[in-house]
């Protein structure tokens, strides 16, 4: 059984249809691309998946769950993280009582009653992972951009979601952060599964994986770089903004 399936799932905004049957299938492990035109569906794809909107018509199953109607904390819980574009980072707080605090958000009311342990050697570990051993006594208001966003990864690896949804995580980054959060993501794929949404086709080229196209609230194409890059209905779907090499 996939680990996430959206089958079918509309999203009406006053009446505007964002997402209209949308089907989509996650298997544990797997690192999914999401590209498409601007408007296309994808951020409302995310936003349903985490419980951030809610499908008129559809299912959504995660885990053997059926998420469609829980609210956003509950599905988080279940293991569904998302990174949004505004930082969801406390400034003033470390790295490491970042990665704390998050932590203790799944790990129900037992684990704050205890005293904490001042090297945790997990949040060790993950701040490495992504990165940032050398920064985890700073606040990560003194933190780059690019630095800040693999903080909410580690954040959200740091509250066991087993499904990382991310929007556009490479916007505003230069190029080396690009290379190095593409180098992230292929290192998360397997112990996690992942969502990227990404407009950037050479940070898509680099992560590589199924890529899925969507287009009017559809999935329009499914593949791999090579097989998406000549698709005549991807090619169609990008007329106007610039080809889809441009996006
Ligand atoms: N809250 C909302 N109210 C009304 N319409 C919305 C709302 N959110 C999204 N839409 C519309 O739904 C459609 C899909 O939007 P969405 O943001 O999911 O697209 P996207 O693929 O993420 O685009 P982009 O690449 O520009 O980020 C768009 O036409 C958008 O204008
Ligand atoms: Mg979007």
């Amino acid at each position: 059984m996939a680990l996430l399936e959206v089958k079918g799932v509309q999203v009406k905004f006053n009446g505007f249809l964002a997402l209209r049957g949308l089907d989509l299938k996650i298997e544990a492990g797997e690192l999914r691309c999401l590209i498409g035109p601007n408007g296309a569906g994808k951020t409302t794809a995310l936003d349903v998946i985490c419980g951030k909107a809610r499908p008129s018509v559809g299912e959504i199953v995660f885990d053997g769950h059926k998420t469609s109607r829980l609210d956003e904390h509950r599905i988080a819980r279940l293991g569904v993280g998302r990174k949004f574009q505004v930082p969801s980072v406390f400034r003033e707080l470390t790295v490491r009582e970042n990665l704390d605090v998050a932590q203790s958000k799944t790990a129900g009311v037992f684990r704050n009653l205890g005293p904490r342990k001042r090297h945790d050697p997990a949040l060790q570990r993950l701040a490495e992972f992504v990165g940032l051993a050398d920064e985890r006594d700073e606040p990560a208001g003194n933190l780059s951009h690019g630095q800040t966003q693999w903080l909410e990864i580690a954040m959200l690896m740091a509250q066991d979601s087993r499904l990382i949804l991310l929007d556009e995580p490479t916007a505003g980054m230069t190029a080396a952060e690009t290379r190095k959060t593409a180098e992230l993501c292929r290192r998360l794929k397997g112990q996690h599964s992942l969502i990227v949404v990404e407009h950037d086709m050479g940070f898509i080229r680099e992560i590589g994986d199924v890529i899925s196209v969507m287009h009017q609230g559809r999935l329009l194409a499914q593949g791999t770089v090579a097989e998406i890059e000549v698709d005549p209905l991807v090619k169609e779907a990008y007329l106007g903004s610039g080809g889809i090499s441009h996006a």
